[in-house]
Order: structure tokens, then sequence, then C-alpha cells
């Protein structure tokens, strides 16, 4: 499906127009619709990108969830600015998120550890994430003695664990169209408006 992005009806503020591809790439069921890549980059400027998936949004951000010291954390930790993309082939939709990273807070990450699944929440505690583990039996083993530790209903969050949200500065709507003529409009925040532009493709 191919929906030319036109000025005429573009929302004027970016979180409203990526509600409005996000209600439809949802509504159509495309293909992990709310997985995104994370780019991050470290003190040095050298980037790492990664999926992430995206747990909510608002006017105030873009929420993804994961461990504290992962290698994602300590750049975000170094360097709190980060880019993310959703790329959505079925509507040959790209969205690109340019903004500042806060962790969300403790209250919000407990509020959305308790909606997920009994194993996800072990796998939390079982994964320090990123470090380096002898073998796969290690992870396994921790997985069951945490199964012993904390019954169903009943895991804490961990204090390494919990959600960041990335604040917009800039947003890039991507649409596809024939003969490579795609459309590409920005919009970058000046104070409290937002200013719109359209690239080259
Ligand atoms: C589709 C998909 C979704 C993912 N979602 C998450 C996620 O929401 N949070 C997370 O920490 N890792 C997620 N991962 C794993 C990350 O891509 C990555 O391997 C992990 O977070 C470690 O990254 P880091 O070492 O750069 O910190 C996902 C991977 C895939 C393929």
């Amino acid at each position: 499906m191919e929906t030319p992005l036109r000025e005429s009806n573009l929302n004027p503020d970016p979180i409203e127009q990526f509600v409005r591809w996000y209600t439809e790439v949802e509504k159509q069921s495309v293909d992990m619709y709310d997985a995104m890549t994370l780019a991050t980059a470290d003190a040095s400027g050298m980037p790492s990108a990664r999926m992430v998936l995206l747990k909510g949004f608002d006017k105030d951000g873009f929420v993804f969830y994961t461990n504290y010291s992962s290698t994602k954390a300590q750049e975000l930790e170094a360097n709190p600015r980060a880019c993310l993309v959703f790329y959505w082939k079925e509507v040959q939709r790209q969205v690109r998120i340019w903004g500042t990273v806060e962790k969300v807070s403790r209250e919000e990450s407990e509020a959305y550890f308790q909606t997920r699944p009994y194993d996800s929440q072990l796998g939390a505690w079982a994964s320090h994430q990123s470090s380096i583990i002898p073998d796969r039996n290690v992870l396994e083993k921790r997985f069951e003695e945490l199964t012993q530790k904390y019954p169903e209903n009943k895991v804490p969050l961990p204090d390494f664990w919990g959600g960041y949200r990335v604040i917009p500065a800039v947003f890039e709507f991507w649409q596809g169209r024939p003969s490579r003529l795609h459309d590409r409009i920005k919009y970058t925040k000046k104070d409290e408006t937002w200013e719109i532009v359209r690239l080259a493709p």
C-alpha cells in the first residue's frame, strides 16, 4: 500500500503523525510493527545499533526496557542521545527519531515489569545482559534457581533493569513511492514548535 505524504494532510505535530502511522500498522498487523532499531554511541563516538521493542509512547517520548548494565546502557550513561528507526515493509514506510534519553521512573518500570510474563520476569533477573558467560548452562541454571526463589506473581523488579525514554527533537517520515521518488518529511523542534521541511529522497 502506498499513501503519499502530502504537506496538505501532514499533522503539524510529529507525535500525532506517528500515532496515525502507528495505528495503521498496528491495525494491519504489520510484521513486528513494534520493533525498532536503537542506535547509540559511546564516549569516543563509536556507534552501535540493535533492535528493541517499543513499549509505550506519548507526547513525552518513546519508551523501551532493558538491562541498566548492558552495553547500550553504558553508552547511554556516557552519551544520553539516541536514534530510533522503524521500518514497516508492508506499507513501505520508515520513521527515524532522534532525541535525548532519560531513565523512566521506578514506578513506571515497576508497573510495566508486573505486566510481563513470568518467564520474561525471571529472564530479566537471570541475564546480566552483555556480560561474557562461559556457556549456556550458567544461564539455564540461574533461571532454574530463580524459579525456586521467586514464585509466580512474586517477582520483584530487579534494580538493574528498567525503561528508557527517548525524548524526540527530530523526526523523519519516509514513504516509498514509485521511481524512487520517495517522500521524506523532516520535523525539527524549534522552541515549542515543529519546523517541517521536505527532503530529496
Ligand atoms: C526483535 C528484537 C527485539 C528485541 N527487543 C529487546 C528489548 O526490548 N530490550 C532489550 O534489552 N533487548 C532486546 N533485544 C535484544 C537486543 O537487540 C540486544 O541483543 C540486547 O539488548 C543487548 O544489546 P547491547 O549489548 O547493545 O546492550 C531484541 C532483539 C530483537 C531481535
